[in-house]
């Protein structure tokens, strides 16, 4: 098997994935090509995908700004990310494309082999942000089995069309941004979602974490930096720190396993990547 496969978005040159999946090839023994396709502004979608089509690409993924406009253009959807209402990854099963999305059991992943600790019924987790990478984050906690989940966003109303995804024995209470930063020291574990704090405005954050409980996780899915200023803070009052690089690995193991099958171990990558993102 030779595989082809890329990522469609925009920007998307400096994307890590090439970097990932091209040692994830190699792990696995398998051939094969990862490309970054850039679909800019001026560029027409509906001709770009159909040239990918034509290509006969094993599969891709889908990043900014392009993981629910793709969907129109999907053959099946699976059911998690018809939940989520976006996809990161395409997989081609006899020339018809199927949308799945990796992102949330991804991020759980990553949070599970580093603070195991934090899986019980019990703990109380603050989600800040209610985007896509929220979305996929909360039913992915939900599905793990999580039940106390509050949502922080500027726009309320997100935050409870997000809460919609919630089961029976969910709790969750929809904050805004300033009863989220007065009331951050109640929780066990921050995950903050959004893209502020991002280079090139990595001096901004979207709330202070400077009172958080020294004995909780704070967690940010901006990985450039790879220490925001948010989890600065934290790390300052005393918390631990769950970084974002680890949310994009595993993203991106379930993505490649969907592709070949197989799952294929990540290990020391998780170390490896951080290296190359302090490096930027
Ligand atoms: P994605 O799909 O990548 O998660 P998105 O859908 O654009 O991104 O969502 C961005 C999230 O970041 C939203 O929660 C947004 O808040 P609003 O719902 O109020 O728009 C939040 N966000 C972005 N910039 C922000 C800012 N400067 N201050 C506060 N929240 C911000």
């Amino acid at each position: 098997m030779e595989l082809k496969l890329g990522l469609i978005g925009y920007p998307v040159k400096h994307s890590l994935s090439p970097w990932i999946h091209n040692r994830l090839m190699e792990r696995a023994t398998i051939a094969g090509d990862y490309s970054v396709i850039e679909i800019g502004p001026n560029d027409s979608f509906e001709e770009k995908l159909e040239h990918m089509k034509d290509s006969g690409m094993t599969g891709f993924n889908i990043t900014v700004p392009y993981k629910k406009k793709i969907i129109p253009y999907l053959n099946q959807l699976d059911n998690n990310a018809r939940l989520i209402g976006a996809v990161n990854t395409v997989v081609n099963k006899n020339g018809e494309w199927i949308g799945y999305n990796t992102d949330g059991t991804g991020y759980v992943t990553g949070l599970k082999n580093n603070y195991p600790n934090l899986f019980g019924d019990a703990t109380r987790i603050l989600l800040i942000g209610a985007g896509g990478a929220a979305r996929g984050i909360y039913h992915g906690l939900i599905s793990e089995g999580f039940k106390c989940i509050d949502l922080a966003n500027r726009t309320t109303s997100s935050a409870e069309k997000i809460a919609e995804l919630r089961n029976s024995d969910t709790k969750t209470s929809i904050l805004t941004l300033k009863d989220a930063e007065e009331t951050i020291n109640d929780y066990d574990l921050i995950i903050q979602t959004t893209s502020v704090g991002m280079k090139p405005e990595a001096e901004k954050r979207i709330i202070s974490a400077a009172s958080v409980n020294p004995n909780s996780v704070v967690s940010d899915i901006v990985y450039q930096p790879i220490e925001t200023r948010f989890l600065a803070d934290a790390k300052k009052a005393g918390a631990s720190i769950h970084y974002g690089h680890t949310m994009l690995l595993y993203q991106a193991q379930y993505a490649f396993e969907l592709w070949t099958g197989k799952k294929t171990p990540v290990d020391n990558m998780e170390s490896q990547l951080k290296t190359v993102l302090e490096g930027r």
